[in-house]
């Protein structure tokens, strides 16, 4: 990814260590000092150079999905959406021809904690990907869970608040969290999830993705579809217990990143096919959910799963921090052919990815090799911090920096295919759609589990409910019950467990 730098000219030979000046090195082991035991002088150009730059290597994390890796392959289309040509449903031109290839780049994640945190934890993980397209880039951001905890991006910072470390003790609280989810029900769908083995996949090879929100899809005569996209691994799908998460924890905190990259160098490329789930535009009232619904699943007997391509990944990093840390991906960064839904919580999440972008990479994240498109760029975007060159075309004149011109300046592309403009219309309002549903779709979920995965799912809850108030407990159990009594009924008897062992413990004498 990193290309050598053509007007790079050796000093001495290309070995030679040198300043980021170009003056070669000398001495590397000892600072310029007024004989041999000091003090310091403060010309040393080289060592504050040295040191200045190391102050700085750090940029702010991302503020969710800290910890990730990262790796390059190829997505190849198969023309079709099933058994369908795909041009009946979206002009995008990755999609349409059978064996056309994309390179990519993905990223995977977890959520909440920093950049150096166990890879065991239960969280979401992060999917998010890059295709280079012909059109410029198309990115899709999705995770291994099919839903998310809300439906509205304005309770995003609150549901990240509520999951993150305490603001005093710095530590998670499923106290904390449970205060939030236990007023939030649209989350308990999620939380059976990630409560259960779900919660913690087994590496980043074998999980599935998902885009979660809903897209659209436009084909030639500018008509919309309504589109989720789904990841599925080749790998097969591997999650982990608590019990099981916890011994690897004690011996490693690294184990999907290196699980990926070590698979890799050894030639096992791993590989996902993408899938679709289509639905004609519009509102469908006869579902009992929304269609805009992120909380929502659409059944798959309903909505069957379709491929369109399968992608591979083959080339690890050269450099982490230029490649996995400084890669951008955001939900607003689509292709022609591929559109928003009116789901309130893609748009929240389309201002919110380069907003925080702009702020952790800076103004330029996009003329940084792994962001920026393999299709050409020609903006009249200019300056800015670390500009590091000029967007223009070539042959375009580089004085005009506006557009209209009749003077060589960039013009606008010729508009060949209809726009999708669906007709919108509402009241201006604050409120929560009608159709909130959220408890069938969560007991489904529970019923489906395997004894193990709901036995699972069941200790966890317990373990991490405990830690909060007898009024939220009390409201959890509330919400598990409207979802399947046998879920609210084990979830108490659990907590009542819990609160019996307690009392024991501080009856029986203490030895010390
Ligand atoms: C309104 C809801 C959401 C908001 C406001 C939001 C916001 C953010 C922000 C600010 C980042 C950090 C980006 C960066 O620093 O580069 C991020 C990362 C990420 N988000 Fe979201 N997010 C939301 C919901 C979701 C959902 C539902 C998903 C899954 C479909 C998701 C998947 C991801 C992923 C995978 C990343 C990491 C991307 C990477 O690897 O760089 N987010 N999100």
């Amino acid at each position: 990814m990193i290309e050598p730098k053509e007007n790079q000219q050796p000093t001495s030979s290309t070995q030679t260590l040198t300043t980021r000046q170009g003056h070669p090195v000398r001495n590397n082991q000892n600072q310029r000092t007024v004989g041999t035991r000091g003090p310091a002088t403060l010309e040393n150009y080289q060592f504050l150079e040295k040191i200045s730059h190391f102050d700085r290597e750090r940029i702010p994390e991302r503020v969710v999905h800290a910890r990730g890796a990262g790796a390059h392959g190829v997505f190849e289309a198969y023309g079709k959406v099933g058994d369908e040509s795909i041009s009946k449903y979206t002009r995008a031109k990755l999609f349409q021809e059978k064996g056309k290839q994309t390179p990519v780049f993905v990223r995977f994640s977890t959520v909440i904690h920093s950049g150096h945190s166990p890879e065991t934890l239960r969280d979401p993980r992060g999917f998010a990907v890059k295709f280079y397209t012909e059109d410029g880039n198309w990115d899709l951001v999705g995770n291994n869970l099919k839903v998310f905890f809300i439906r509205d991006a304005i309770k995003f910072p609150d549901v990240i608040h509520s999951l993150k470390p305490d603001p005093v003790t710095n530590r998670q609280d499923g106290g904390r969290i449970f205060d939030f989810m236990s007023n939030t029900p649209e989350s308990v769908h999620m939380l059976t999830f990630l409560f259960s083995p779900w919660g913690i996949p087994a590496n980043y090879r074998q999980m599935q993705g998902s885009g979660v929100n809903t897209y659209k899809w436009v084909n030639d005569k500018g008509e919309g579809t309504l589109v989720k996209y789904h990841w599925e691994p080749m790998q097969g799908v591997k999650n982990l217990t608590q019990p099981e998460a916890e011994q690897i924890q004690a011996k490693n905190i690294n184990h999907s990143t290196q699980d990926l990259y070590e698979a890799i160098e050894r030639g096992d490329f791993p590989q996902w096919e993408l899938r679709v789930q289509i639905m004609e535009d519009g509102e469908h009232p006869e579902l009992d959910f929304d269609p805009l619904d992120d909380t929502k699943i659409w059944p798959e007997d309903q909505f069957p799963m379709l491929p369109v391509g399968m992608m591979t990944l083959n080339r690890n990093p050269e450099n982490y921090f230029a490649e996995v840390e400084q890669a951008a991906f955001g939900t607003g960064v689509l292709v022609d052919g591929l559109d928003f839904s009116d789901d309130k919580m893609l748009v929240g999440r389309t201002f919110s990815y380069s907003d925080t972008q702009r702020y952790r990479v800076g103004p330029n994240y996009l003329q940084l090799p792994i962001n920026s498109p393999r299709a050409g760029v020609a903006t009249n975007q200019r300056d800015g911090q670390m500009t590091f060159h000029v967007d223009t075309a070539p042959g375009h004149n580089p004085h005009v920096n506006y557009e209209p011109s009749s003077m060589n300046g960039p013009q606008e592309a010729p508009r060949d295919l209809p726009e999708h403009s669906p007709h919108v219309e509402g009241r201006l309002q604050r409120a929560s759609i009608e159709r909130t549903n959220n408890f069938k779709q969560a007991g489904e979920r529970y019923r489906s589990f395997e004894d193990w995965e709901r036995d699972d799912l069941i200790n966890n809850l317990v373990e991490n409910i405990s830690a909060a108030t007898p009024e939220v407990q009390a409201r959890m159990v509330e919400l598990f019950t409207e979802c399947d009594a046998d879920y609210g009924r084990r979830v108490a008897e659990g907590l009542e467990q819990v609160r019996q062992n307690k009392m024991k413990d501080t009856r029986e004498p203490q030895l010390s």
